[in-house]
């Protein structure tokens, strides 16, 4: 399955995890794909832990980090990180505490509630492109980050030039060829078409319609990576037929062993069904497919505050999700995932969903070269 772009980014594989845990991005990158790790939740100080930890367990190989650089986001939360909590209306606030407390959920101890609140601020908080560019300065420090990639619109000139500068790959997610002609005008070299089956934020295009879209859009000036509903070998093998060069997966991850999720959460998403699965902006106040649950559709009744603007509204929402982990109350859990965690019903080690992913491939390849060798 080797294609140009595993040579120019120095991977066996064009297996691209997409990651918030760094367990993740080391065992996947240490079996032959790129690791890229979503650094948007973190502060910088943690982003640097992390990428310390994941230098010291790659042996030399390349990675990739993630940063969300949204076009639209509220103004006053870029310049004031401290005061962010003073920016969350009262009534999105007493709306959230009362359907906990309808439901019974305990408050978090203290000392959890103020570290949960710290972090998310700190993380959260950083969603915003001043965030970014904390976050890609810390990023930059590390010579095995070989690939950049901003989410939810192109990086800034300023970025471009500092990426190029350090020949370091510059990324961006796409989920409409416009959006993927945009960035190639910005100056960006790989584009991942992520379709709307996808966890996390989404548009509205199916990875089917879209991938040979962007393919055309790009007309073999830059790589594009298929990305939304990639789970198994053939999937990788039908990405590769659409003309991407490889394939972006997330979901698949969450279900490992390695992942961030506790036991608690994997019941949730082995149990969950494509359905289960919906496009909801209750987590940072843009479009994200996520496992539904009643704390997600309580914002679409009638009567329900308007979302709030990103980073706001996702601070609001993970320190709510945070109690709700803890309760361990399914009913009120919603995490992003893809309509694909109708395929991840066990937990499996990383390394043996890329050799599953290998496997499937090569006989979906067999397969494929039978029918187009028979009459
Ligand atoms: C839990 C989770 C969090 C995500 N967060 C981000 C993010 O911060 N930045 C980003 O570019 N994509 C994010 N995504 C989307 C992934 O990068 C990827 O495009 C998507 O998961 C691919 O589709 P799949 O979920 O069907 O594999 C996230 C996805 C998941 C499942």
């Amino acid at each position: 399955m080797r294609t140009p772009i595993c040579e120019r980014l120095g991977c066996a594989l064009p297996i691209f995890a997409f990651s918030h845990c760094r367990d993740v991005i080391v065992e996947v990158t240490r079996a032959g794909g790129f690791g890229v790790l979503g650094a948007s939740t973190f502060s910088p100080d943690q982003l640097e832990a992390e990428l310390r930890w994941i230098d010291q367990h790659v042996d030399g190989r390349p990675y990739g980090v993630d940063v969300i650089i949204p076009a639209a986001y509220d103004k006053a939360a870029e310049k004031s990180l401290e005061d962010l909590e003073k920016l969350i209306p009262r009534e999105h606030k007493d709306f959230m505490e009362r359907i906990l407390r309808e439901k019974g959920v305990a408050e978090l101890p203290l000392d959890e509630r103020e570290r949960v609140h710290r972090e998310i601020v700190t993380g959260r908080g950083g969603m915003t492109p001043d965030g970014a560019r904390r976050l890609l300065t810390v990023a930059l420090a590390h010579a095995q980050v070989k690939l950049v990639v901003s989410a939810l619109g192109s990086p800034p000139p300023d970025v471009i030039d500092e990426l190029r500068a350090r020949k370091i790959m510059i990324g961006a997610m796409c989920g409409k060829a416009d959006h993927a002609k945009r960035h190639m005008e910005a100056g960006v070299e790989l584009i991942v078409a992520q379709g709307t089956e996808a966890g996390g934020h989404t548009g509205e295009i199916a990875t089917m319609v879209l991938v040979p879209q962007v393919v055309r859009a790009c007309g073999g000036k830059v790589a594009v990576l298929a990305a939304g509903g990639i789970a198994t070998g053939e999937q990788i093998l039908a990405a590769q037929a659409l003309g991407a060069q490889g394939v972006w997966c997330g979901t698949v991850w969450l279900g490992t062993r390695e992942s961030e999720l506790d036991p608690f959460e994997k019941e949730v998403l082995f149990a969950a069904g494509a359905e289960d699965t919906a496009r909801r902006k209750a987590r940072t106040g843009k479009t994200v497919r996520m496992i539904k649950s009643e704390l997600s559709e309580a914002w679409e009744q009638p009567g329900a505050p308007k979302y709030l603007p990103t980073p706001l509204q996702g601070i609001l929402y993970n320190e709510v999700h945070a109690r709700v982990v803890r309760a361990r109350r399914k009913e009120l859990y919603s995490f992003p995932a893809g309509q694909v965690v109708a395929m991840i019903n066990e937990e499996a080690g990383v390394r043996d969903v890329m050799y599953r992913l290998q496997m499937e491939y090569v006989e979906a390849a067999e397969r494929l070269g039978r029918i187009a060798a028979s009459e």
